[in-house]
Protein backbone atom coordinates (compact mmCIF):
# COMPACT_ATOMS: atom_id res chain seq x y z
CA UNK A 1 0.00 0.00 0.00
CA UNK A 2 3.11 2.05 0.55
CA UNK A 3 2.94 3.35 -3.24
CA UNK A 4 -0.91 5.14 -2.69
CA UNK A 5 0.13 6.56 0.93
CA UNK A 6 -0.13 10.25 -0.99
CA UNK A 7 -2.68 11.96 -3.49
CA UNK A 8 -1.40 10.24 -6.87
CA UNK A 9 -1.39 13.29 -8.52
CA UNK A 10 -0.28 17.34 -8.83
CA UNK A 11 0.81 16.47 -5.12
CA UNK A 12 4.38 17.14 -6.30
CA UNK A 13 3.40 19.43 -9.02
CA UNK A 14 3.64 16.12 -11.82
CA UNK A 15 0.50 15.89 -13.59
CA UNK A 16 0.28 13.01 -16.57
CA UNK A 17 -3.00 14.82 -17.80
CA UNK A 18 -2.32 18.56 -18.60
CA UNK A 19 -4.60 21.05 -16.67
CA UNK A 20 -6.34 22.27 -19.86
CA UNK A 21 -7.37 18.60 -20.93
CA UNK A 22 -9.64 18.19 -17.67
CA UNK A 23 -13.35 18.71 -18.00
CA UNK A 24 -13.30 22.17 -15.83
CA UNK A 25 -16.21 23.54 -17.52
CA UNK A 26 -18.69 20.81 -15.81
CA UNK A 27 -16.86 21.47 -12.61
CA UNK A 28 -17.47 25.43 -12.54
CA UNK A 29 -21.21 24.75 -13.36
CA UNK A 30 -21.81 22.29 -10.53
CA UNK A 31 -20.06 24.47 -8.39
CA UNK A 32 -21.85 27.86 -8.75
CA UNK A 33 -25.11 26.14 -8.42
CA UNK A 34 -23.84 24.75 -5.57
CA UNK A 35 -22.98 28.82 -3.81
CA UNK A 36 -26.77 29.83 -5.50
CA UNK A 37 -28.95 26.87 -3.56
CA UNK A 38 -26.74 26.93 -0.69
CA UNK A 39 -27.40 30.92 -0.31
CA UNK A 40 -31.33 30.51 -1.07
CA UNK A 41 -31.40 27.30 0.97
CA UNK A 42 -30.08 28.63 4.15
CA UNK A 43 -31.94 32.10 3.47
CA UNK A 44 -35.01 29.68 3.56
CA UNK A 45 -33.64 27.99 6.47
CA UNK A 46 -33.23 31.55 8.14
CA UNK A 47 -36.87 32.44 7.32
CA UNK A 48 -38.55 29.22 8.87
CA UNK A 49 -36.25 29.63 11.97
CA UNK A 50 -37.73 33.14 12.48
CA UNK A 51 -41.31 31.95 11.61
CA UNK A 52 -41.20 29.46 14.36
CA UNK A 53 -39.85 32.30 16.78
CA UNK A 54 -42.30 34.83 15.08
CA UNK A 55 -45.03 32.92 13.43
CA UNK A 56 -47.13 36.18 12.05
CA UNK A 57 -44.14 35.54 9.28
CA UNK A 58 -46.53 33.28 8.04
CA UNK A 59 -48.61 35.95 6.66
CA UNK A 60 -51.28 33.32 5.83
CA UNK A 61 -49.68 32.80 2.42
CA UNK A 62 -50.10 28.74 1.61
CA UNK A 63 -46.81 29.04 -0.46
CA UNK A 64 -44.37 30.22 2.44
CA UNK A 65 -46.28 28.56 5.41
CA UNK A 66 -43.55 26.76 7.84
CA UNK A 67 -44.94 23.37 6.75
CA UNK A 68 -44.18 23.80 2.91
CA UNK A 69 -40.93 26.10 3.42
CA UNK A 70 -39.48 23.21 5.33
CA UNK A 71 -39.02 20.77 2.72
CA UNK A 72 -37.80 23.48 0.26
CA UNK A 73 -34.97 24.23 2.78
CA UNK A 74 -34.06 20.71 3.21
CA UNK A 75 -34.29 19.98 -0.17
CA UNK A 76 -32.25 23.21 -1.08
CA UNK A 77 -29.89 22.21 1.19
CA UNK A 78 -29.15 18.62 1.10
CA UNK A 79 -29.66 17.85 -2.72
CA UNK A 80 -29.32 21.94 -4.01
CA UNK A 81 -26.25 22.72 -2.24
CA UNK A 82 -24.66 19.69 -0.74
CA UNK A 83 -25.70 17.52 -4.00
CA UNK A 84 -23.86 19.95 -6.49
CA UNK A 85 -21.21 20.62 -3.86
CA UNK A 86 -20.44 16.18 -4.25
CA UNK A 87 -21.40 16.35 -8.28
CA UNK A 88 -18.52 19.19 -8.81
CA UNK A 89 -15.64 17.79 -6.01
CA UNK A 90 -16.28 14.25 -7.00
CA UNK A 91 -15.62 15.22 -10.79
CA UNK A 92 -12.84 17.24 -10.02
CA UNK A 93 -11.43 14.43 -7.55
CA UNK A 94 -11.67 11.87 -9.87
CA UNK A 95 -9.63 13.52 -13.22
CA UNK A 96 -7.10 14.27 -10.70
CA UNK A 97 -6.39 11.70 -8.79
CA UNK A 98 -6.76 9.06 -11.88
CA UNK A 99 -5.18 11.40 -14.52
CA UNK A 100 -7.66 11.08 -17.13
CA UNK A 101 -10.38 13.58 -18.72
CA UNK A 102 -13.87 13.30 -17.54
CA UNK A 103 -15.68 10.65 -19.32
CA UNK A 104 -18.93 12.12 -21.87
CA UNK A 105 -18.97 15.33 -22.10
CA UNK A 106 -22.70 15.74 -23.08
CA UNK A 107 -23.56 12.70 -20.27
CA UNK A 108 -21.72 14.62 -17.95
CA UNK A 109 -23.45 17.72 -18.97
CA UNK A 110 -27.11 16.30 -18.90
CA UNK A 111 -26.38 14.98 -15.00
CA UNK A 112 -25.82 18.87 -14.27
CA UNK A 113 -29.31 19.79 -16.06
CA UNK A 114 -31.18 16.84 -14.73
CA UNK A 115 -29.82 17.34 -10.99
CA UNK A 116 -30.66 20.67 -10.94
CA UNK A 117 -34.08 20.52 -12.88
CA UNK A 118 -34.84 18.09 -10.07
CA UNK A 119 -34.22 20.49 -7.73
CA UNK A 120 -36.19 23.31 -9.31
CA UNK A 121 -38.76 21.28 -9.89
CA UNK A 122 -38.98 20.07 -6.42
CA UNK A 123 -39.23 23.45 -4.66
CA UNK A 124 -41.53 24.32 -7.23
CA UNK A 125 -43.99 21.59 -6.81
CA UNK A 126 -43.59 21.65 -2.40
CA UNK A 127 -44.64 25.38 -2.83
CA UNK A 128 -47.55 24.43 -4.26
CA UNK A 129 -48.68 21.45 -1.69
CA UNK A 130 -47.54 18.47 -3.79
CA UNK A 131 -45.27 15.94 -1.74
CA UNK A 132 -44.44 12.03 -1.47
CA UNK A 133 -45.12 13.20 2.29
CA UNK A 134 -41.50 11.24 3.08
CA UNK A 135 -38.74 12.96 4.89
CA UNK A 136 -36.00 13.95 2.31
CA UNK A 137 -37.40 11.94 -0.08
CA UNK A 138 -40.89 14.31 -0.89
CA UNK A 139 -40.49 14.64 -4.88
CA UNK A 140 -43.01 13.40 -7.12
CA UNK A 141 -42.69 10.69 -8.72
CA UNK A 142 -42.06 12.14 -12.13
CA UNK A 143 -39.56 14.03 -10.40
CA UNK A 144 -38.44 10.51 -8.67
CA UNK A 145 -37.98 9.30 -12.40
CA UNK A 146 -36.08 12.12 -13.54
CA UNK A 147 -33.50 11.70 -10.57
CA UNK A 148 -33.26 7.96 -11.16
CA UNK A 149 -32.19 8.44 -14.96
CA UNK A 150 -29.60 11.39 -14.00
CA UNK A 151 -28.05 9.09 -11.01
CA UNK A 152 -27.65 6.19 -13.70
CA UNK A 153 -26.07 8.51 -16.18
CA UNK A 154 -23.59 10.33 -12.82
CA UNK A 155 -22.99 6.23 -12.22
CA UNK A 156 -22.45 5.47 -15.71
CA UNK A 157 -19.64 9.08 -16.07
CA UNK A 158 -17.54 8.05 -12.87
CA UNK A 159 -17.38 4.71 -13.83
CA UNK A 160 -15.85 4.95 -17.13
CA UNK A 161 -13.73 7.80 -15.57
CA UNK A 162 -12.31 5.15 -13.03
CA UNK A 163 -11.67 2.75 -16.00
CA UNK A 164 -9.82 5.18 -18.33
CA UNK A 165 -7.43 6.16 -15.51
CA UNK A 166 -3.90 6.59 -16.19
CA UNK A 167 -2.65 5.42 -12.50
CA UNK A 168 -2.78 1.81 -11.62
CA UNK A 169 -4.74 3.06 -8.21
CA UNK A 170 -7.42 3.81 -6.87
CA UNK A 171 -7.54 6.64 -4.43
CA UNK A 172 -9.55 6.47 -1.92
CA UNK A 173 -11.47 9.18 -1.97
CA UNK A 174 -13.18 7.57 -4.91
CA UNK A 175 -14.16 4.67 -2.70
CA UNK A 176 -16.17 6.92 -0.83
CA UNK A 177 -17.46 8.84 -3.40
CA UNK A 178 -18.45 5.55 -5.28
CA UNK A 179 -20.23 3.78 -2.42
CA UNK A 180 -22.35 7.04 -2.08
CA UNK A 181 -23.56 6.80 -5.53
CA UNK A 182 -24.44 3.17 -5.48
CA UNK A 183 -26.08 3.56 -2.03
CA UNK A 184 -27.73 6.55 -3.04
CA UNK A 185 -29.15 4.64 -6.07
CA UNK A 186 -30.61 1.61 -3.96
CA UNK A 187 -32.41 3.97 -1.48
CA UNK A 188 -33.66 6.14 -4.16
CA UNK A 189 -35.07 3.42 -5.90
CA UNK A 190 -36.72 1.43 -2.92
CA UNK A 191 -38.18 4.26 -1.15
CA UNK A 192 -39.63 5.69 -3.74
CA UNK A 193 -41.58 2.17 -5.37
CA UNK A 194 -44.72 3.80 -5.45
CA UNK A 195 -48.11 2.96 -7.65
CA UNK A 196 -49.03 6.64 -9.50
CA UNK A 197 -52.81 7.65 -9.00
CA UNK A 198 -53.19 7.99 -13.09
CA UNK A 199 -50.10 9.03 -15.49
CA UNK A 200 -51.61 12.35 -15.25
CA UNK A 201 -51.56 13.13 -11.28
CA UNK A 202 -48.73 13.87 -8.92
CA UNK A 203 -49.85 11.70 -6.51
CA UNK A 204 -49.22 8.66 -5.81
CA UNK A 205 -48.95 5.42 -2.99
CA UNK A 206 -46.51 3.46 -1.46
CA UNK A 207 -45.61 0.04 -1.84
CA UNK A 208 -45.15 -0.32 1.58
CA UNK A 209 -47.76 -0.06 4.63
CA UNK A 210 -47.41 0.60 7.89
CA UNK A 211 -44.85 -0.52 9.81
CA UNK A 212 -42.83 -1.51 7.21
CA UNK A 213 -43.60 1.39 5.14
CA UNK A 214 -41.29 3.55 8.62
CA UNK A 215 -38.94 1.06 8.73
CA UNK A 216 -38.40 1.61 4.49
CA UNK A 217 -38.26 5.32 4.85
CA UNK A 218 -35.75 5.30 8.14
CA UNK A 219 -33.71 2.95 6.35
CA UNK A 220 -33.55 5.22 3.56
CA UNK A 221 -33.60 8.49 5.74
CA UNK A 222 -30.64 7.34 7.66
CA UNK A 223 -28.30 6.09 4.66
CA UNK A 224 -28.93 9.66 3.49
CA UNK A 225 -27.07 10.84 6.18
CA UNK A 226 -24.33 8.02 5.81
CA UNK A 227 -24.16 7.97 2.65
CA UNK A 228 -25.16 10.86 1.12
CA UNK A 229 -24.21 13.42 4.01
CA UNK A 230 -21.04 11.50 5.22
CA UNK A 231 -19.46 8.97 3.26
CA UNK A 232 -19.60 11.42 -0.01
CA UNK A 233 -18.06 14.54 2.36
CA UNK A 234 -15.21 12.14 3.47
CA UNK A 235 -14.16 11.38 0.29
CA UNK A 236 -14.13 15.36 0.13
CA UNK A 237 -12.26 15.11 3.00
CA UNK A 238 -9.75 12.71 1.89
CA UNK A 239 -8.37 14.65 -0.88
CA UNK A 240 -8.42 18.64 0.42
CA UNK A 241 -7.50 18.28 3.24
CA UNK A 242 -3.77 16.39 2.62
CA UNK A 243 -3.81 19.03 -0.57
CA UNK A 244 -4.33 21.79 1.79
CA UNK A 245 -2.16 20.94 4.51
CA UNK A 246 0.57 19.25 1.28
CA UNK A 247 0.84 16.39 3.10
CA UNK A 248 -0.26 12.96 2.67
CA UNK A 249 -3.04 11.34 4.67
CA UNK A 250 -2.04 10.18 7.83
CA UNK A 251 -2.66 6.97 7.78
CA UNK A 252 -4.13 5.31 4.32
CA UNK A 253 -4.81 1.62 5.99
CA UNK A 254 -6.90 3.70 8.61
CA UNK A 255 -8.26 5.37 5.82
CA UNK A 256 -9.19 1.62 4.15
CA UNK A 257 -10.50 -0.23 7.08
CA UNK A 258 -12.21 3.06 8.27
CA UNK A 259 -14.42 2.58 5.06
CA UNK A 260 -15.32 -1.02 4.83
CA UNK A 261 -16.54 -0.34 8.62
CA UNK A 262 -18.33 2.59 8.08
CA UNK A 263 -20.34 1.31 4.79
CA UNK A 264 -20.80 -1.64 6.51
CA UNK A 265 -22.13 -0.47 9.60
CA UNK A 266 -24.28 2.30 8.33
CA UNK A 267 -26.83 0.26 6.47
CA UNK A 268 -27.93 -1.27 10.19
CA UNK A 269 -28.98 1.48 11.89
CA UNK A 270 -32.18 2.97 10.18
CA UNK A 271 -34.07 1.59 13.38
CA UNK A 272 -32.54 4.08 15.53
CA UNK A 273 -34.97 6.71 13.99
CA UNK A 274 -38.09 4.55 15.14
CA UNK A 275 -37.50 3.74 18.62
CA UNK A 276 -40.93 2.96 21.23
CA UNK A 277 -43.08 2.43 18.16
CA UNK A 278 -44.64 -0.52 16.78
CA UNK A 279 -41.12 -1.90 15.47
CA UNK A 280 -40.35 -5.04 17.28
CA UNK A 281 -37.89 -4.60 20.00
CA UNK A 282 -35.11 -6.33 18.52
CA UNK A 283 -34.79 -3.93 15.58
CA UNK A 284 -34.97 -1.40 17.71
CA UNK A 285 -32.13 -2.77 19.96
CA UNK A 286 -29.92 -3.74 17.11
CA UNK A 287 -29.91 -0.40 15.30
CA UNK A 288 -28.83 1.22 18.87
CA UNK A 289 -25.99 -1.14 18.93
CA UNK A 290 -24.64 -0.78 15.58
CA UNK A 291 -25.02 3.07 16.10
CA UNK A 292 -22.83 2.39 19.14
CA UNK A 293 -20.59 1.13 16.54
CA UNK A 294 -20.57 3.63 14.46
CA UNK A 295 -18.58 5.65 16.64
CA UNK A 296 -15.43 3.47 15.93
CA UNK A 297 -15.23 4.07 11.85
CA UNK A 298 -16.33 7.68 12.33
CA UNK A 299 -13.51 8.66 14.54
CA UNK A 300 -11.23 6.95 12.99
CA UNK A 301 -11.85 9.33 9.75
CA UNK A 302 -11.91 11.96 12.18
CA UNK A 303 -9.11 11.24 13.74
CA UNK A 304 -7.18 10.37 10.03
CA UNK A 305 -7.95 13.89 8.85
CA UNK A 306 -7.14 15.77 12.08
CA UNK A 307 -3.91 14.05 12.24
CA UNK A 308 -2.66 14.71 8.72
CA UNK A 309 -2.23 18.12 9.88
CA UNK A 310 0.40 16.50 12.62
CA UNK A 311 4.24 18.23 12.52
CA UNK A 312 2.37 21.31 10.45
CA UNK A 313 -0.03 22.72 13.04
CA UNK A 314 1.30 26.18 12.72
CA UNK A 315 -0.98 26.18 9.64
CA UNK A 316 -3.72 26.85 11.67
CA UNK A 317 -2.42 30.23 12.54
CA UNK A 318 -1.69 31.34 8.80
CA UNK A 319 -4.52 29.67 6.36
CA UNK A 320 -8.08 30.51 6.71
CA UNK A 321 -8.98 27.61 4.72
CA UNK A 322 -7.30 25.06 6.84
CA UNK A 323 -9.36 26.69 9.66
CA UNK A 324 -12.82 25.23 8.30
CA UNK A 325 -11.35 22.17 7.27
CA UNK A 326 -10.40 21.13 10.77
CA UNK A 327 -13.30 22.43 12.45
CA UNK A 328 -15.68 21.25 10.18
CA UNK A 329 -13.59 17.42 11.00
CA UNK A 330 -14.22 18.52 14.64
CA UNK A 331 -17.97 18.53 14.11
CA UNK A 332 -18.05 15.38 12.12
CA UNK A 333 -16.43 14.08 15.83
CA UNK A 334 -18.85 15.41 17.65
CA UNK A 335 -22.14 14.93 15.93
CA UNK A 336 -21.04 11.18 15.88
CA UNK A 337 -20.48 11.13 19.67
CA UNK A 338 -24.02 12.84 19.79
CA UNK A 339 -25.72 10.62 17.44
CA UNK A 340 -24.79 7.12 19.25
CA UNK A 341 -25.62 8.84 22.18
CA UNK A 342 -29.09 9.74 21.28
CA UNK A 343 -29.09 6.27 19.72
CA UNK A 344 -29.84 4.63 22.59
CA UNK A 345 -32.81 3.91 23.51
CA UNK A 346 -33.16 5.68 26.91
CA UNK A 347 -31.99 8.80 26.22
CA UNK A 348 -33.51 8.83 22.74
CA UNK A 349 -36.86 8.37 24.86
CA UNK A 350 -35.67 12.32 26.37
CA UNK A 351 -34.47 13.35 23.16
CA UNK A 352 -37.19 11.90 20.18
CA UNK A 353 -39.56 14.60 19.32
CA UNK A 354 -38.02 17.57 20.47
CA UNK A 355 -35.32 20.09 19.50
CA UNK A 356 -32.79 18.44 20.13
CA UNK A 357 -33.16 16.38 16.94
CA UNK A 358 -32.83 19.12 15.08
CA UNK A 359 -29.56 20.75 17.17
CA UNK A 360 -27.80 17.05 16.53
CA UNK A 361 -29.03 17.38 12.47
CA UNK A 362 -27.15 21.26 12.46
CA UNK A 363 -24.53 20.15 14.22
CA UNK A 364 -23.56 17.77 11.24
CA UNK A 365 -25.28 19.54 8.76
CA UNK A 366 -23.77 22.81 9.58
CA UNK A 367 -20.10 22.11 11.60
CA UNK A 368 -19.26 19.32 9.25
CA UNK A 369 -21.21 19.19 5.66
CA UNK A 370 -21.14 23.27 5.08
CA UNK A 371 -18.12 23.85 6.57
CA UNK A 372 -16.55 20.61 4.79
CA UNK A 373 -17.46 22.36 1.90
CA UNK A 374 -16.28 26.00 2.11
CA UNK A 375 -12.68 25.11 3.03
CA UNK A 376 -13.05 22.49 -0.07
CA UNK A 377 -14.57 25.75 -2.32
CA UNK A 378 -12.30 28.23 -1.13
CA UNK A 379 -9.15 25.62 -2.44
CA UNK A 380 -11.19 24.51 -5.63
CA UNK A 381 -12.40 27.90 -7.09
CA UNK A 382 -9.00 29.60 -7.16
CA UNK A 383 -7.87 26.47 -9.58
CA UNK A 384 -10.58 25.80 -11.54
CA UNK A 385 -9.96 29.58 -13.02
CA UNK A 386 -6.90 29.38 -12.30
CA UNK A 387 -6.21 32.58 -10.61
CA UNK A 388 -5.46 33.29 -5.94
CA UNK A 389 -8.22 33.82 -3.82
CA UNK A 390 -9.99 37.84 -4.19
CA UNK A 391 -9.86 37.73 -0.27
CA UNK A 392 -8.17 35.96 2.63
CA UNK A 393 -9.23 38.48 5.11
CA UNK A 394 -12.76 37.74 3.89
CA UNK A 395 -12.24 33.92 4.21
CA UNK A 396 -11.47 34.69 7.77
CA UNK A 397 -14.31 36.82 8.49
CA UNK A 398 -16.44 34.00 6.79
CA UNK A 399 -14.95 31.39 9.07
CA UNK A 400 -16.01 33.38 12.81
CA UNK A 401 -19.36 34.39 11.17
CA UNK A 402 -20.18 30.40 10.46
CA UNK A 403 -18.50 29.07 13.83
CA UNK A 404 -20.63 31.71 16.01
CA UNK A 405 -23.94 30.71 13.99
CA UNK A 406 -23.04 27.29 14.69
CA UNK A 407 -22.47 27.44 18.06
CA UNK A 408 -25.52 29.66 18.94
CA UNK A 409 -28.12 27.33 16.73
CA UNK A 410 -26.86 24.13 18.48
CA UNK A 411 -26.53 25.26 22.40
CA UNK A 412 -30.21 26.88 21.30
CA UNK A 413 -31.32 23.74 20.64
CA UNK A 414 -30.00 21.99 23.43
CA UNK A 415 -31.81 24.37 25.81
CA UNK A 416 -34.44 23.68 23.81
CA UNK A 417 -35.01 20.32 23.07
CA UNK A 418 -33.95 19.20 26.93
CA UNK A 419 -36.02 21.62 28.44
CA UNK A 420 -39.20 20.68 26.09
CA UNK A 421 -38.24 17.05 27.13
CA UNK A 422 -38.31 17.14 30.45
CA UNK A 423 -41.32 19.68 30.86
CA UNK A 424 -43.74 17.24 28.38
CA UNK A 425 -42.72 14.42 30.78
CA UNK A 426 -43.00 16.21 34.65
CA UNK A 427 -45.61 15.04 36.55
CA UNK A 428 -47.00 16.57 39.71
CA UNK A 429 -47.90 15.02 43.11
CA UNK A 430 -51.65 13.66 41.55
CA UNK A 431 -49.82 12.39 38.68
CA UNK A 432 -51.08 14.79 36.30
CA UNK A 433 -48.74 16.13 33.72
CA UNK A 434 -47.14 19.22 35.23
CA UNK A 435 -46.89 21.07 32.30
CA UNK A 436 -49.40 21.95 29.39
CA UNK A 437 -47.83 21.79 25.78
CA UNK A 438 -48.69 25.54 24.99
CA UNK A 439 -46.67 26.22 28.23
CA UNK A 440 -43.66 24.18 26.58
CA UNK A 441 -44.10 26.16 23.00
CA UNK A 442 -44.26 29.16 25.28
CA UNK A 443 -40.57 28.34 26.76
CA UNK A 444 -39.07 27.57 22.92
CA UNK A 445 -39.61 31.38 21.93
CA UNK A 446 -36.13 32.38 23.24
CA UNK A 447 -33.77 29.47 22.01
CA UNK A 448 -36.06 30.14 18.39
CA UNK A 449 -34.77 33.92 18.77
CA UNK A 450 -31.31 33.03 19.31
CA UNK A 451 -31.18 29.84 16.63
CA UNK A 452 -32.64 32.75 14.34
CA UNK A 453 -29.81 34.76 14.94
CA UNK A 454 -27.27 31.75 14.67
CA UNK A 455 -29.24 31.22 11.54
CA UNK A 456 -28.61 34.55 10.10
CA UNK A 457 -24.77 34.51 11.16
CA UNK A 458 -24.01 31.52 8.80
CA UNK A 459 -26.31 33.15 5.94
CA UNK A 460 -24.26 36.03 6.46
CA UNK A 461 -20.79 33.97 6.14
CA UNK A 462 -22.00 31.99 2.96
CA UNK A 463 -23.23 35.33 1.50
CA UNK A 464 -19.63 37.08 2.06
CA UNK A 465 -18.14 34.04 0.87
CA UNK A 466 -20.45 34.51 -2.48
CA UNK A 467 -19.15 38.04 -2.86
CA UNK A 468 -15.29 36.81 -2.89
CA UNK A 469 -16.03 34.20 -5.02
CA UNK A 470 -17.41 36.24 -7.36
CA UNK A 471 -15.00 38.63 -7.84
CA UNK A 472 -12.44 35.85 -7.68
CA UNK A 473 -13.56 34.75 -10.96
CA UNK A 474 -14.08 38.42 -12.48
CA UNK A 475 -10.75 39.13 -11.45
CA UNK A 476 -9.67 36.42 -13.07
CA UNK A 477 -11.77 36.75 -16.22
CA UNK A 478 -10.51 40.74 -16.53
CA UNK A 479 -6.98 39.07 -15.68
CA UNK A 480 -7.32 36.65 -18.54
CA UNK A 481 -9.04 39.15 -20.76
CA UNK A 482 -5.72 41.61 -20.21
CA UNK A 483 -3.30 38.74 -20.93
CA UNK A 484 -4.95 37.65 -24.69
CA UNK A 485 -5.10 41.53 -25.24
CA UNK A 486 -1.23 41.71 -24.56
CA UNK A 487 -0.92 38.53 -26.57
CA UNK A 488 -3.23 39.46 -29.65
CA UNK A 489 -1.21 42.97 -29.36
CA UNK A 490 2.35 41.29 -29.63
CA UNK A 491 1.18 39.02 -32.48
CA UNK A 492 -0.44 42.17 -34.50
CA UNK A 493 3.00 43.93 -33.95
CA UNK A 494 5.28 40.91 -35.24
CA UNK A 495 2.83 40.20 -38.46
CA UNK A 496 3.09 44.11 -39.12
C1 LIG B 1 -28.51 29.23 7.84
C2 LIG B 1 -28.44 27.97 8.09
C3 LIG B 1 -29.63 27.12 8.49
C4 LIG B 1 -30.72 27.42 9.26
C5 LIG B 1 -31.04 28.73 9.96
C6 LIG B 1 -31.54 26.23 9.33
C7 LIG B 1 -32.76 26.15 9.98
C8 LIG B 1 -33.58 25.05 10.00
C9 LIG B 1 -34.88 24.98 10.63
C10 LIG B 1 -35.55 26.13 11.37
C11 LIG B 1 -35.36 23.73 10.45
C12 LIG B 1 -36.70 23.18 10.92
C13 LIG B 1 -36.60 22.61 12.29
C14 LIG B 1 -37.90 22.11 12.81
O1 LIG B 1 -38.65 21.48 12.08
O2 LIG B 1 -38.19 22.34 13.99
C15 LIG B 1 -34.36 22.98 9.72
C16 LIG B 1 -34.47 21.66 9.38
C17 LIG B 1 -33.47 20.94 8.75
N1 LIG B 1 -32.32 21.45 8.18
FE1 LIG B 1 -31.62 23.34 8.40
N2 LIG B 1 -30.92 25.24 8.61
C18 LIG B 1 -29.75 25.73 8.08
C19 LIG B 1 -28.85 25.06 7.27
C20 LIG B 1 -28.92 23.72 6.96
C21 LIG B 1 -27.96 22.99 6.18
C22 LIG B 1 -26.70 23.59 5.54
C23 LIG B 1 -28.39 21.70 6.12
C24 LIG B 1 -27.77 20.49 5.44
C25 LIG B 1 -26.66 20.44 4.80
C26 LIG B 1 -29.63 21.62 6.86
C27 LIG B 1 -30.38 20.47 7.02
C28 LIG B 1 -31.60 20.41 7.67
C29 LIG B 1 -32.31 19.16 7.90
C30 LIG B 1 -31.84 17.77 7.49
C31 LIG B 1 -33.50 19.51 8.59
C32 LIG B 1 -34.56 18.55 9.10
C33 LIG B 1 -34.24 18.24 10.56
C34 LIG B 1 -35.12 17.23 11.24
O3 LIG B 1 -36.04 16.72 10.63
O4 LIG B 1 -34.88 16.95 12.42
N3 LIG B 1 -29.93 22.86 7.34
N4 LIG B 1 -33.28 23.82 9.43
C1 LIG C 1 -22.29 7.82 14.18
C2 LIG C 1 -23.00 8.67 13.54
C3 LIG C 1 -24.43 9.06 13.86
C4 LIG C 1 -25.39 8.39 14.56
C5 LIG C 1 -25.30 7.04 15.22
C6 LIG C 1 -26.58 9.22 14.53
C7 LIG C 1 -27.74 8.93 15.21
C8 LIG C 1 -28.89 9.70 15.16
C9 LIG C 1 -30.04 9.55 15.99
C10 LIG C 1 -30.19 8.52 17.10
C11 LIG C 1 -30.96 10.44 15.60
C12 LIG C 1 -32.33 10.71 16.23
C13 LIG C 1 -33.39 9.83 15.71
C14 LIG C 1 -34.74 10.20 16.30
O1 LIG C 1 -34.86 10.29 17.52
O2 LIG C 1 -35.67 10.37 15.51
C15 LIG C 1 -30.41 11.17 14.50
C16 LIG C 1 -31.07 12.11 13.74
C17 LIG C 1 -30.51 12.71 12.64
N1 LIG C 1 -29.18 12.74 12.31
FE1 LIG C 1 -27.72 11.64 13.15
N2 LIG C 1 -26.32 10.35 13.81
C18 LIG C 1 -25.02 10.29 13.38
C19 LIG C 1 -24.36 11.25 12.64
C20 LIG C 1 -25.00 12.23 11.91
C21 LIG C 1 -24.35 13.17 11.02
C22 LIG C 1 -22.85 13.27 10.78
C23 LIG C 1 -25.36 13.90 10.44
C24 LIG C 1 -25.29 15.00 9.41
C25 LIG C 1 -24.37 15.19 8.59
C26 LIG C 1 -26.62 13.42 10.97
C27 LIG C 1 -27.87 13.84 10.57
C28 LIG C 1 -29.04 13.47 11.16
C29 LIG C 1 -30.33 13.89 10.70
C30 LIG C 1 -30.61 14.71 9.42
C31 LIG C 1 -31.26 13.43 11.64
C32 LIG C 1 -32.74 13.77 11.71
C33 LIG C 1 -33.59 12.88 10.97
C34 LIG C 1 -35.03 13.32 11.12
O3 LIG C 1 -35.66 13.01 12.14
O4 LIG C 1 -35.51 13.97 10.20
N3 LIG C 1 -26.35 12.44 11.87
N4 LIG C 1 -29.12 10.73 14.27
Amino acid sequence: MAQSATIPSSQAGATAVPTEQYNYEIIKKFAIMAMVWGVLGMGVGTYIASQLAFPFLNFDIAEITFGRFRPVHTTLVIFGFGGNALFATSYYIVQRTCQARLYGDGLATFTFWGWNLSVGLGVITYMMGFTQGREYAEFVWPIDILITVTWVAYFWVYLQTLLRRSQPHIYVANWFYMSFILATAILHIFNNLQVPVSLFSLESYSLFSGVQDAMTQWWYGHNAVGFFLTAAFLGMMYYFVPKQAGRPIYSYRLSIIHFWALVFLYMWVGAHHLHWTALPDWVSTLAATFSILLLLPSWGGMINGIMTLSGAWDKLRTDPIMLFLITALSFYGMSTFEGPMMSLKSVNALSHYTDWTVGHVHSGALGWVAMITFGSFYHLFPRLWNTKLYSLRLVYVHFFLATIGIVLYITAMWVAGIGQGLMLRAFDEYGNLAYTFVESVVFLHRPYVVRAIGGGLFLLGILIMAYNIFMTITTARREAARVEAKIGAKMARASS
